[in-house]
């Protein structure tokens, strides 16, 4: 089964000159997002995990199937002001200006093994911010591991700290 054949391009989209990856072909076919996170947990069942991380929001999609392929507990990662209680926030750069993410405090402890899950690696400043945070709660990123991963934008260049896997590669 190839993948690719389940994730189309839509030109011009959200913004002119850009074209999305839609995974929405995928995520309606069972027996496809099965496989999908079959492949992206192979080699991670040799790899010492605690804990799942999956960045919002699309990177909820997956990343909870793939903690549960693993047996491991399920951390979200969300924009600003949606987590309630102690936060740790962490600011990355966009085209235009900044964003942030942010992670309950209590969620990683001191010594957890996480694996940090996105759909898209694209500049990596999403990823790198969730890397941050996890370090920040005082865990260690055992592996960034991605859906796809746009070669062209070099987003692996700001996580060469970090083991990497991507299914997919354009
Ligand atoms: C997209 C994508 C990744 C991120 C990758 O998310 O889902 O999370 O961009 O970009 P980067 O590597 O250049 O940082 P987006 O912020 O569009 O939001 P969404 O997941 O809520 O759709
Ligand atoms: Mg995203």
């Amino acid at each position: 089964m190839d993948l690719k054949n389940y994730i189309t391009d839509v030109p011009d989209f959200p913004k002119e000159g850009i074209v999305f990856k839609d995974i929405s072909p995928l995520l309606v076919n069972a027996r496809a997002t099965n496989y999908a996170v079959e492949l992206l947990a192979k080699g991670l069942y040799d790899i010492k995990a605690t804990k799942v991380i999956g960045i919002e929001s699309r990177g909820f999609l997956f990343g909870s199937l793939l903690a549960q392929k693993l047996g491991l507990g399920f951390v979200p990662v969300r924009k600003p002001g949606k987590l309630p209680g102690k936060i740790l926030s962490e600011s990355y750069d966009l085209e235009y200006g900044t964003d942030s993410l942010e992670i309950k405090a209590e969620s990683i402890a001191e010594g957890d093994l996480v694996i940090v899950h996105d759909d898209v690696l694209a500049t990596g400043g999403t990823a790198a911010a969730a890397c941050r945070l996890v370090e920040h709660c005082g865990g260690k990123v055992v592996q960034c591991n991605f859906l796809m991963e746009l070669d062209f934008l070099n987003g692996r260049k700001k996580l060469s700290s970090y083991s990497l896997h991507s299914l997919l590669h354009y």
